[in-house]
């Protein structure tokens, strides 16, 4: 399957940086808006993103090798970098994206189209039922919901066989994975034109067979992160040392933490009301296990901080000073 059109549904924090990329890497990108407040917001993030792009390529000229923090996978390998084409290729992509409020008009022609509206079950579900009359048979449609899996849309999006989910992580230019997961009914064709439009817009596609709450990361990271919590909230150690058990236990770079600081620790804490909450959310079993998360007080531990104004890195201060 050739992909030129490609449109993505929201203009939001995600949205934006995947109608960029697309349009760095060369597609006819669309973003589909519902209203003239979004544009008003989704511009700003666009123009923001060229001065990224911008600063983030000055800043490569300086790596020393592809695994240097500068380095930005999304826009360059490190082996043919030329700062100036990566330069035009941002303004190019800049001025090439095409806002639309009219979804029919929005969607003509598309290849694929990526849902990244905000995380709200009754409104993607909407969303996709207006949409699917309006789709030609050609287009693969995909969910960048990181928590509702896709089977939740299935019925609404009337296309059972070209639905799938392609999930990304923010920073999409630096931080460049795109896990694409499968829902029962998903063609093995639409799978591999997604996979391959991953790579093509610089992606590193990692296959997700099956539906699986969390994708690859979060499945990894949210235990890990909540173990780590677990050994302070506890009392068994300190924040530190739990780190440097991790980092010079495994050659990591980063422990859970640190993790938190980059997050933000109110982040952390919804996230740890919605474990205590639903605690098979990521792992069905973690229920079964039992594992023994004392969450009440990983709660009290992370609002502790919270309630000092420890926010974590963006606030100068979380379990680290900064
Ligand atoms: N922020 C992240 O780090 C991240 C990472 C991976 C995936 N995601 C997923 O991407 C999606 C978007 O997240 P975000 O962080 O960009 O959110 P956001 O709040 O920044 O943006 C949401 C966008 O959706 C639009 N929108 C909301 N309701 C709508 C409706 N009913 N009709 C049309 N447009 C509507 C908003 O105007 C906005 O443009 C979510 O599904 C989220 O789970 C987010």
């Amino acid at each position: 399957m050739e992909v030129k059109k490609v449109v993505v549904a929201g203009g939001g924090v995600l949205g934006s940086q995947i109608a960029f990329q697309a349009a760095y890497c060369g597609f006819d990108v669309t973003i589909w808006l519902r209203s003239e407040g979004s544009i008003g917001r989704t511009q700003p993030k666009l123009d923001k993103l060229k001065t990224t792009y911008l600063e983030a390529i000055e800043a490569m000229k300086t790596a020393k090798s592809p695994v240097d923090p500068v380095w930005c996978r999304g826009i360059a390998d490190f082996d043919a970098f030329d700062p100036a084409a990566c330069a035009e290729k941002t303004e190019a992509a800049h001025k090439s994206i095409k806002l639309e409020l009219d979804l029919a008009k929005a969607v003509e022609d598309a290849d694929i189209v990526v849902e990244s509206m905000a995380e709200v079950q009754e409104e993607k579900t909407a969303f996709f039922a207006k949409l699917a009359p309006l789709l030609p048979e050609k287009t693969i449609l995909a969910t960048n919901s990181s928590s509702l899996l896709p089977s939740s849309f299935t019925k609404a999006t009337g296309r059972p066989a070209k639905y799938l989910a392609m999930h990304f992580a923010n920073s999409i230019w630096k931080q460049n994975i795109a896990e694409v997961m499968a829902q029962a009914e998903t063609a093995q064709e639409s799978f591999d034109a997604i996979m391959d439009f991953a790579e093509k817009i610089r992606m590193i596609p990692l296959p997700v067979n099956k539906e699986k709450a969390g994708y690859l990361l979060n499945s990894l990271l949210i235990p890990f992160l909540l173990s780590g919590l677990d050994l302070v909230a506890n009392g068994v150690s300190d924040p530190e040392s739990v780190d440097k058990a991790w980092k010079l236990g495994t050659g990591a770079p980063r422990g859970p933490f640190e993790i938190f600081d980059v997050v933000g620790l109110t982040t952390a804490y919804n996230i740890v009301e919605k474990y205590q909450k639903v605690p098979g959310l990521i792992n069905p079993l973690l229920k079964k296990m039992m594992l023994p998360y004392n969450f009440k007080a990983q709660k009290a531990l992370l609002k502790k901080y919270i309630d000092e104004g420890k926010m974590g890195r963006s606030s100068g201060e979380g379990f680290y000073k900064y």
